[in-house]
């Protein structure tokens, strides 16, 4: 028996680049990016296709339809060649009778489509929320699928996408790993907080097997692309420092840009291996607030397994300035004495007592890992 999303899941989805305009050629040159350039090895194994990858009508059999002029091979070839690589597969789907997109949805058919992608190799299920039959609640949606899984004999990771507001009390009963918390994600630090931040409170609703997902990372999106287009793009302090808060979040991580000619610093970014170990810790806490009165700032620390506890200073203001930092609220005394890494540049700090004063820069942040003497 697998437990299945026991750490947050990490990949790569289609969408926030490529929104519909999706092919196999695509899908396989992600593929092999995610092996040639290091992101699998990094954590990063499963590759979503997003909507669009179905026709609207299911066959005479009521089959789910793939896009023969896009995917001439077929779901079956593309889960097999991810699979050769170590790679995972994840697939797009909807609980009402349309997909966002207006493609085929699964309402009615869930057994059968379940059925369909266990004999695909699917291994992680996007399941989204447009066209909801009238009359059905949202609760029973996400259950039907989520007992569908569970029969169709694989180990499918169940990715629930927007039900209602307050999904994150439900939607772990249904049976799903994650729960998108939020409408979508936009390249732009507006939309970056907005999303983010709408997370930090609701750290008790997540952990192992059920996480909560504030969508996917718009880290080198650069402003191109279906979503970037939409947000108009961030500055690279903008997406560390997006991408460390997901980590401090224990979100899930699934990466949206292309991965075929990612920048450097983007890269830099996103295999950071002291941030991804924050996003994967074993004692799989989620960072929670601690109380500041100077609003542009939002202070996070999460403990570790093994004692260290990591802070985060997010600077909102439009300039640099300096924040006092101090641990007391975290169960540590204000006398102890503390060591500090930083995880972003990869540099011990020096030990402190009595808490430290850090400067930030614009929309920037620091992490800094703290081990208590
Ligand atoms: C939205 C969802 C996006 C993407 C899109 C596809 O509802 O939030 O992440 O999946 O549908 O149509």
């Amino acid at each position: 028996m697998a437990m299945l999303a026991l750490k947050p899941p990490m990949g790569w989805n289609s969408w926030n680049t490529f929104g519909g305009n999706i092919n196999e050629r695509l899908i396989l040159e992600t593929a092999d990016a995610m092996v040639s350039e290091g992101y699998r090895d990094a954590g990063y194994n499963i590759l979503t296709i997003d909507d669009c990858w179905m026709l609207k009508d299911r066959d005479e059999n009521g089959n789910l339809q793939f896009d023969k002029a896009i995917f001439p091979h077929g779901m079956k070839f593309i889960g097999d060649y991810l699979h050769e690589r170590g790679l995972k597969f994840g697939i797009y789907e909807d609980a009402g009778t349309l997909t966002c997109a207006g493609r085929a949805g699964s309402f009615g058919y869930e057994r059968q489509d379940a059925k369909l992608f266990a004999s695909w190799g699917v291994d992680l299920l996007k399941y989204d929320f447009c066209y909801s039959s009238p009359g059905s609640s949202d609760v029973n949606l996400y259950r039907r699928m989520g007992q569908a899984l569970r029969e169709s004999g694989r180990d499918i990771i169940f990715s629930g996408c927007w039900g209602d507001e307050g999904v994150w009390k439900w939607m772990r009963s249904t049976g799903a790993h994650m729960w998108r918390l939020t409408g979508d994600i936009k390249d732009s630090w507006d939309s970056i907080c907005e999303v983010g931040l709408g997370a930090v409170g609701l750290e008790a609703y997540s952990g192992p097997c059920g996480w909560n997902d504030p969508d996917m990372l718009v880290v080198g999106v650069d402003g191109k692309g279906y979503v970037g287009k939409i947000g108009g793009g961030s500055t690279d302090d903008e997406y560390q420092t997006h991408f460390a808060l997901w980590c401090m979040l224990n979100a899930p991580l699934l990466m949206g840009h292309d991965l075929r000619n990612a920048r450097p610093e983007i890269k830099k970014i996103l295999l950071n291996k002291e941030l991804i170990d924050i996003n994967q810790d074993d004692a799989a806490i989620t960072a929670y607030k601690i109380p500041t009165t100077r609003d542009y700032f939002t202070i996070l620390a999460k403990p570790l397994y093994g004692g260290d506890i990591v802070f985060m200073i997010i600077n909102k203001n439009p300039y640099w300035t300096y924040y006092p930092l101090s641990w007391d609220y975290c169960g540590w005394e204000i006398t102890d004495e503390v060591s500090m890494r930083d995880c972003i540049n990869h540099t011990d700090l020096g030990t402190f007592k009595h808490g430290l004063t850090v400067k930030i820069e614009a929309h920037s942040c620091i992490v800094y890992r703290a081990t208590r003497k």
